[in-house]
């Protein structure tokens, strides 16, 4: 099947962090999963750094198929497969030299009004990656006043989120179907923003896109597919895009590295926990060169660590700062 470049003319999407990213891991050899393949700018680098294979995972059906015109070129060193990176220990179907996340929507989702992402152009109000399950509008149009005031507090740091979620209920007897409608909605309950802060709605947006394709509780899942998949040595990095998503990396690689139960030291023996992680980096943010290319890179952040031979273990989300909503009251 032939697909429309939704972009002509332009790069579908700039690869945010990619060169510290390989500096990070080098060098680069074996079979690799690239949970988040998008417009695949990853994996072509990692295959030109000397990865003999790399699986390319994305919920996106039309990631994968507007890859299907250049994929072919790589020959059996590219596999693409459909699917969430939280199974990417089963999609990739061996042991990992490296898994690679770079999390969020593309710019070729963001870019596609259609798509329904974004508060600067109209569109349908969809928001979905994979264009299946609940969409942003059936969430906006049935969910109770509580949980959305939940959602926007808890995935989008929204400090009117009560103030925001009231306004959405009172229009919603129209129902609120496009992406400007209820951009409005969110603008008129906030103050006028100043220059160079960003448009009210931002917040809002983020909160119900994490909802709408339950970003954190993939993450956590992710993280723990990839530490089930990883050999002894093989390496895990992953770029985030906000806070919220960088405190539950974070987090993440501190326990699976033992940092806290040694740094405890009245903890019981039985805590003491051998590593699955170690050589955690610091968060590495962009370059002034990459901003000055990609302002899209501003907030990103890359953390890489290698794993070690322990076992793996099942995650528990509470211990990794998984923001979890209230479960009472969501219709
Ligand atoms: C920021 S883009 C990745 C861009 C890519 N690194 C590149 O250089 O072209 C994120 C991509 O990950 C996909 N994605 C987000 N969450 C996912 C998940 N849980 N499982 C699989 N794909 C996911 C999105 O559909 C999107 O295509």
């Amino acid at each position: 099947m032939e697909v429309r470049d939704p972009l002509p003319g332009r790069q579908p999407h700039i690869p945010v962090l990619l060169t510290p990213l390989l500096k990070e891991v080098a060098p680069v050899s074996g079979t690799w999963a690239d949970g988040t393949f998008g417009a695949g700018g990853y994996t072509r680098g990692l295959l030109a750094a000397g990865a003999a294979k790399v699986v390319g995972i994305d919920r996106d059906p039309l990631a994968l198929q507007m890859a299907e015109a250049w994929a072919p070129d790589y020959g059996p060193r590219l596999v693409l497969r459909a699917g969430t990176f939280s199974d990417l220990d089963t999609l990739a179907g061996e042991p990992l030299d490296g898994v690679v996340l770079d999390l969020g929507v593309s710019s070729m989702q963001i870019d596609q009004p259609e798509r329904g992402f974004s508060f600067q152009k109209d569109g349908p109000l969809d928001m979905r990656m994979s264009q299946q399950g609940e969409s942003a509008a059936d969430l906006v149009n049935h969910a109770s006043e509580s949980h959305l005031a939940d959602i926007l507090f808890h995935y989008g740091e929204e400090r009117a989120s009560r103030r925001i979620a009231r306004a959405i209920v009172e229009a919603r007897k129209e129902p609120i179907t496009t992406t400007l409608r209820l951009a409005e909605i969110v603008a008129k309950c906030l103050p006028r923003p100043k220059p160079g802060q960003s448009h009210p709605a931002t917040r809002t947006f983020q909160a119900l896109r994490i909802a709408v394709n339950a970003e954190f509780s993939e993450l956590a899942q992710g993280l723990a597919a990839a530490e089930r998949a990883l050999k002894p040595g093989g390496k895990l990095a992953v770029v985030t895009f906000h806070s919220l998503e960088d405190r539950i990396v974070k987090r993440f690689l501190q326990l699976a590295s033992g940092a806290e139960a040694n740094a405890n030291r009245y903890a019981p023996a039985s805590q003491s926990v051998t590593p699955r992680f170690t050589d955690l980096s610091k968060a590495i943010g962009p370059s002034d060169d990459e901003l000055a290319h990609n302002p899209r890179a501003r907030s990103a952040r890359l953390r890489v660590a290698t794993r070690t031979a322990a076992p793996a273990l099942t995650l528990d989300p509470s211990r990794i700062d998984v923001p979890l909503l209230p479960t009472k009251g969501r219709r």
